[in-house]
């Protein structure tokens, strides 16, 4: 029989690889080569499967001109890089890569929350440019995690991860806001209180970004929402660029309307508003909170286990639609 044709189309570890090649004809990206998205067309050609990861879109024109597509298993737990109404109709699967990631990716937001409240950043900038001459009472005074209250928009399996770690860790009070209210079992145990959207931005002393991108969460956070926040407080967004208006935010970090923010994603990221790149109280990171080599290899074996299911004739493991 013949075997399956699939497309990876970025760089993964070479076992991941190895594993597909013991079920598929596997033509792979290896040189993380950035394809247009007529070169991305041109490579699925004839192939059944495709391995994408965030930044690999698959929209109603790719499926039109790649008939033999089946499934397309991505290496992330968000897909708005997949249009999964028309995959629908167009009769292929959709897969995400969520769970096994989540806790990392809750360790990783709540350091980018100790890092931004803490001023690590700019205080670490400032000691690298040789300015450190003298130790002074409030230099680099940030605020406090511990006792302080969290805000976390969108609840889903991460933003209930670092709700725990702030709770439990910390002692903070947690409250949070979701499309849907979490069971009373869920609340409990992660010890956080359900409040409507402007109650969280007006008392929380963080506030942390969790939900999933769509049109209907773009620019969750613009300046109307910014003005709402607390003076002292921090913003931090680990959920995905465009959630946040970026030009807001650069606006009312420079002018103070908050304290700081940290971003690991960015709208029209690899590009940042260039604004966020000379404003001294934001943190930055290039899109890592999901980043150890355990995890995004357990991602990538979720999406090479939900190719190998669907086309050897299983139903898959995480899917969309
Ligand atoms: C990363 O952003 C992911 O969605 O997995």
């Amino acid at each position: 029989m013949t075997q399956p044709k699939i497309l990876v189309a970025r760089a993964v570890f070479p076992e991941v690889i190895a594993r597909l090649e013991q079920h598929f004809v596997v033509e792979s990206n290896q040189l993380d080569d950035s394809w247009t998205k007529e070169q991305f067309i041109q490579k699925l050609q004839g192939k059944q499967g495709a391995f994408t990861t965030g930044g690999d879109r698959v929209d109603a024109e790719v499926l039109a001109a790649c008939p033999d597509l089946k499934i397309c298993a991505n290496m992330a737990v968000g897909y708005n890089n997949f249009d999964v109404d028309a995959m629908t109709q167009a009769g292929v699967i959709a897969t995400n890569a969520p769970d096994v990631l989540t806790e990392t990716t809750a360790d990783f937001g709540f350091a980018l929350l100790m890092a931004t409240a803490r001023r690590m950043s700019e205080s670490e900038h400032y000691l690298r440019a040789g300015k450190w001459s003298k130790w002074s009472f409030d230099m680099f005074a940030g605020s406090d995690i511990h006792g302080s209250t969290l805000g976390i928009l969108g609840m889903g399996r991460i933003g209930q991860g670092i709700a725990r770690r702030g709770a439990h860790g910390f002692g903070m009070s947690v409250i949070y806001h979701n499309r849907s209210r979490l069971s009373a079992e869920l609340e409990a145990d992660c010890k956080a209180s359900y409040v409507g959207k402007e109650e969280l931005l007006k008392t929380a002393d963080h506030v942390m970004l969790v939900l999933p991108y769509s049109a209907a969460t773009h620019h969750t956070i613009g300046a109307a929402e910014l003005s709402l926040m607390k003076p002292t407080a921090t913003l931090v967004n680990i959920a995905r660029g465009g959630i946040v208006d970026d030009a807001a935010l650069a606006s009312a970090l420079a002018a103070r309307r908050i304290a700081a923010a940290g971003l690991d994603v960015f709208e029209g990221e690899p590009k940042v508003h260039p604004d966020l790149l000379t404003i001294p109280n934001v943190v930055l990171t290039p899109h890592i909170a999901s980043a150890t080599i355990p995890t995004r290899l357990a991602m990538a074996n979720l999406a090479a286990d939900n190719l190998i299911a669907v086309l050897t004739g299983n139903k898959p493991l995480t899917p969309l639609n």
